[in-house]
Order: C-alpha cells, then sequence, then structure tokens
C-alpha cells in the first residue's frame, strides 16, 4: 500500500495477560468438532447448495465422522428449511449425531425454527447476536451495550420458553456473541453470563459458548489471549462448552484454531476445505491431519481425502487449490532434484525401517510430514519432472513407472537428458513421456553400427572361452569377423578390437529382469569408458535372452560415444 492509504489502519489492541498459560501447552486430544458446511459454508457459496446437495454432503460429513452438524438457518429461507425437514422425514439423522440450527435473536426467527426442529432427536440451537464496538455503532445504529445485551437475554428467555415444546428432542443450547474477536472482552464474557444466567447450565446441560472470529483481524496470539481471558472470567466455566469459530481473513484462521485450543477451548467448529464468507471459515482437514500428524486420534476419517474433495468439489462447484496443504493436487509433489533424492531415499529407508522395526515405526520421510497413503494419496504423484528435477527423479520413474533398475552411476546421463528435454520444451513431462525418451535414446540403439549376425561357439575354446562369429554394419559398410572372450560381451569386443574398432573399454556391466514390460524381457546396462578422452558412456540392450541384451546394451552404449562426438 501507498503511504498515504496506511495511514486510516490502527494497530489491534493486546490484551493485558502477562501471566498467559498458552504458550508452554501442547495439543494432546481432539476438541469436539462441529461442522458448519452447510450453514456457513452454504451461505457463501456463489450458487447455493440444492437440498440433493446438501443431503449428499451430510450424508459424507457423517460418514467423516462428525457428530455435531450445523445443518443450516432455518428461519432464513424456505431451502434451509425444507432441508432440515428433509432430513427428519428420510430418517437420515444417525442417533449419534446432533444436529445444529442457527437462530438470530429475534422472535419470529426463534419461534420457525421450533418448528423446524419437530421430529428431531437430538439438537443444538444457536443463537447469535453481534456484540463488537463497529457492529453496535455501524450495524445497529449507535446501539448501546444494555440494548445489545438485552436482545441476546431476550433471545436466550424466548429460546428456554420453547424448549418444552419439544419434549421428545434433546436439546443443547449455544450462544455466539457473533463479532467476538473485535468485542471488547469485559463486555463479551458480560453478556455470555447473562445469557448463561437465562439458560442455567449444570453438569449435564452444558451450555456452549462460541466465540468467533466472525472476521480475523488480529495475529494468532491475541486470538489465543482473547480465549484464555475469557476462560477466566466467564461464569459457570466447569459447565460451559468454549468453542472456536475462525474465519481467514489474514490467512492464519488454522493458527488461531491451534492457538485457542491451548488457550483452552473445547470445541472447534469449522469446514471442510475451509469453505465460508470472504477467505472462508476454518479448514477443519487441516486442523484434523495437523493432529494425525502428532499421533493425535481426531475421531474423523480423511483417509480418502480425494474422494471427499471430489463430493465437495461437485456440491459446492469450488475447487480445492493446488497447494492446499493435505487436499492439494501438488502438495506431496517434489519438483526440485534434491528434494527427489532426499524423499527417494527416505521411502527406501522406512521400508527397511518398517521391515525390521514393523509398521509402527516413527514416520520420518524427508520433505512429507505424513504418509500420503494414509490419506489414500498413491506415490505416483510425489515425483514429477520438469527443469528443475534431478537425475534421482528420472530413475524413480523410470523404476516405479517403467521397471527399469537403472545403475546408480547411470542416472546422471540419463536424468541430465530428460530434464534438458522439460527446459526446452519449458513444461513438465508426464511419467508415460519420460519413459517415451529413455527408450528411444538410451535402449537398444544400433545406428551407425548395427548388429547383422552373431554366433557363440563354445566348442572349439577351453577354459570358459567362447568364439563369438559376427557380422556388423558400421556406417553402410559390412564387417565381418571372430573375437574370443570369456563371454559375448567380452568376444565381441575383441571381434570390435579385431576390425580397428575399439577405443573404449568395458567399464561396468548389471542385468535384470524386466517388470512390467514382457516377463520374458531382460534389461542389460553396459558403461564404456572413451579411451582418448576418458569420457563414461551408458547404453541399455533388451532382448529376452539376457546375453543378448548385454550385446545390445554394448552395442548402443558405443553409438551414443559415437554420437556424442559427432
Ligand atoms: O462467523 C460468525 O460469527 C458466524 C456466527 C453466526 C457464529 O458464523
Ligand atoms: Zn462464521
Amino acid at each position: 500500500m501507498k503511504p498515504e492509504s496506511i495511514q486510516k489502519y490502527r494497530p489491534f489492541p493486546a490484551v493485558e495477560l502477562p501471566d498467559r498459560t498458552w504458550p508452554d501447552r501442547t495439543i494432546t486430544q481432539a476438541p469436539i468438532w462441529a461442522s458448519v458446511d452447510l450453514r456457513d459454508g452454504n451461505q457463501a457459496l456463489p450458487v447455493p447448495m440444492s437440498v440433493e446437495e446438501k443431503l449428499r454432503l451430510f450424508d459424507e460429513l457423517v460418514r467423516i465422522g462428525f457428530k455435531e452438524i450445523e445443518v443450516g438457518f432455518p428461519s432464513a429461507a424456505d431451502t434451509e428449511f425444507n432441508f432440515l425437514r428433509a432430513l427428519v422425514e428420510q430418517d437420515r439423522i444417525p442417533a449419534d449425531v446432533t444436529i445444529q440450527v442457527l437462530v438470530q435473536a429475534r422472535e419470529q426467527l426463534i419461534r420457525r425454527t421450533f418448528e423446524s426442529l419437530q421430529g428431531v432427536k437430538k439438537a443444538i440451537v444457536h443463537l447469535y447476536n453481534s456484540t463488537s464496538p463497529l457492529q453496535r455503532r455501524v450495524t445497529f445504529g449507535d446501539a448501546s451495550k444494555e440494548k445489545i445485551r438485552d436482545i441476546a437475554i431476550e433471545g436466550a428467555k424466548l429460546i428456554k420458553e420453547l424448549v418444552p415444546t419439544l419434549p421428545g428432542t434433546e436439546i443443547t443450547l449455544q450462544y455466539s456473541p457473533e463479532s467476538f474477536s473485535d468485542t471488547e472482552l469485559d463486555y463479551a464474557v458480560e453478556v455470555c453470563n447473562a445469557v448463561s444466567a437465562v439458560w442455567e447450565p449444570d453438569k449435564d446441560r452444558k451450555i456452549i459458548l462460541n466465540l468467533p472470529a466472525t472476521v480475523e483481524w488480529s495475529t494468532p496470539n491475541v486470538h489465543a489471549d482473547q480465549i484464555e481471558w475469557f476462560c477466566r472470567h466467564v461464569d459457570n466455566r466447569e459447565h460451559s462448552i468454549i468453542s472456536l469459530h475462525t474465519h481467514n481473513d489474514r490467512g492464519t484462521g488454522i493458527a488461531a484454531t491451534e492457538l485457542g485450543l491451548l488457550a483452552g477451548a473445547d470445541r472447534v467448529e469449522g469446514t471442510l476445505f475451509g469453505n465460508g464468507e470472504r477467505t472462508g471459515n476454518l479448514d477443519l482437514v487441516i486442523v484434523a491431519l495437523n493432529m494425525n500428524s502428532h499421533g493425535i486420534d481426531t475421531g474423523l476419517d480423511f483417509s480418502d481425502l480425494s474422494s471427499t474433495r471430489q463430493i465437495y468439489e461437485e456440491v459446492t462447484r469450488l475447487t480445492v487449490p493446488e497447494r492446499q496443504p493435505y487436499a492439494g493436487e501438488l502438495v506431496f509433489t517434489a519438483f526440485s532434484g534434491s528434494h527427489q533424492d532426499a524423499i527417494k531415499k527416505g521411502f527406501d529407508r522406512r521400508s527397511k525401517d518398517v521391515d525390521e522395526f514393523g509398521t509402527d515405526f516413527p514416520w520420518g520421510v524427508p520433505y512429507l510430514t505424513i504418509d500420503p497413503q494414509d490419506i489414500g494419496r498413491s506415490y505416483e504423484a510425489i515425483i514429477r519432472i520438469n527443469s528443475q528435477s534431478g537425475k534421482g527423479g528420472v530413475a524413480y520413474i523410470l523404476d516405479r513407472e517403467h521397471g527399469f533398475d537403472l545403475p546408480k552411476t547411470m542416472h546422471p546421463q540419463v536424468g541430465k537428458f530428460v530434464y534438458d528435454r522439460a527446459d526446452k520444451e519449458g513444461r513438465e513431462l508426464s511419467n508415460e513421456e519420460i519413459g517415451d525418451i529413455f527408450s528411444e535414446q538410451f535402449v537398444n540403439i544400433d545406428s551407425p553400427l548395427s548388429l547383422t549376425s552373431f554366433e557363440l561357439d563354445h566348442t572349439t575354446m577351453s577354459r570358459g572361452e567362447v568364439i563369438c562369429h559376427a557380422t556388423v554394419e558400421i556406417d553402410g559398410e559390412t564387417v565381418a569377423g571372430t573375437g574370443k572372450g570369456n563371454g559375448p560381451i567380452n568376444s565381441f569386443v575383441h571381434f570390435l578390437e579385431e576390425a580397428g574398432h575399439k577405443d573404449f573399454n568395458v567399464t561396468d556391466y548389471r542385468s535384470q529382469a524386466l517388470r512390467g514390460g514382457s516377463d520374458a524381457d531382460s534389461a542389460a546396462y553396459v558403461q564404456i569408458q572413451h579411451a582418448p578422452s576418458g569420457k563414461l558412456l551408458w547404453g541399455c540392450g533388451i532382448d529376452p535372452s539376457i546375453e543378448m541384451a548385454g550385446l545390445k546394451a554394448l552395442i548402443c552404449a558405443w553409438n551414443l560415444l559415437r554420437r556424442d562426438e559427432a
């Protein structure tokens, strides 16, 4: 911003709490979770969900394990009312799930809300009114503190009066001083105490006091101070469930919730993937998986996060960003070479540790805070190749996707070629393209030298030596002859020597049965060193016969050397 713009803003006041205790605490258990997807989330959608879509999301929230689900604002619109009726009439609410309904502190709305609850077994009636000085001044036309407190009290009284009209419904009462995050703390406590005094909670019927960061105005430590201050000063703390409801205007809604839990809160409201007004509500997926990643069981099942995300995207018509923690498409993907190498080593080490110590062995793969498989992500997306990638990543893809177990010293040669290609094309290469590049550039290369015929004669030689009869074409010229050695490769090298084409030494040789390709195929890798320059080059050969694969690998390396010189 320009300085003249900044002048109109003010620092957010700190909370006077020198003996705050939350910074020394750690989160050791999960809070009570409440989903507000169908209310706060839905009201923020460009195209709100239809009843059918809400039912689909409701079922998914139940499957995930939410036991408290805010299903709407039944007095606000017919669709909201009808949705709740559909849930009741279709007997869709499991016995252990409590549905929550939101209502403003206004008589007609409260009465209509109670009508919507007919036949519900367990419900939370959630009353709110806005309390901050800004709201009192602007929205309610300079309303006094007393007036705003009295609106809450009147609403609370009417609700108390209506509770007996639903004898078959177990009702829990919840109050939110909306805009708590910028309400004077002593005044927020005053209003909550007044509501609590009306509802008279006890150990079997606790009041839920929900303290919304309706707008996130401050840093998360200030939010934590507000929560700790409130918990210390509110009446009847032991019969109150302190609930958090953060929004994300400064991008720190998750941190604010986590610190709010340290500060003493018992319950958390939020939505899947953080859908909600403006920058969204708290993302429950992230907070829950953050806890899982520290070994805390949350009671929520995000083990198939991609299907949860799919349902969410279909019903909300929103998309989860690619970098969204846990759920985003790219969040387990490494493009950089050094990260890829470390991840590959991490997985190799992990499988050894698991073999030795079992699956409880503490997770530890560089760059991955959790095992992607635990939330239903495959390892496929982890290593992807662009121009930033390294040799290890390319080798990893060739191994995992195409069954080539490249010798380690071959990785730089192949890796460089592949990521130079990615750089040239200015884009990411698919796993398939990487396999094609490898096959085209490093396997069975047979020009300028190609093998026309090759036969081994084991009979005439002694002490394991063989003699080969070979015919090759080199730059269109046919060369025939023999060579002897202790195996096919060695005898062929001598054949080339006799023919005047040996300016190299064989420095390494590996072979493998090819996985993934034809069962009958073998792959061989031969490294040669160019005598004049000292340059080392690998070639790969594939053939049903392991001997021929070796020979093809040698010829391939020879041809690559020629190409390199050209
Ligand atoms: O953000 C908010 O303050 C709310 C309240 C209605 C709880 O959604
Ligand atoms: Zn909200």
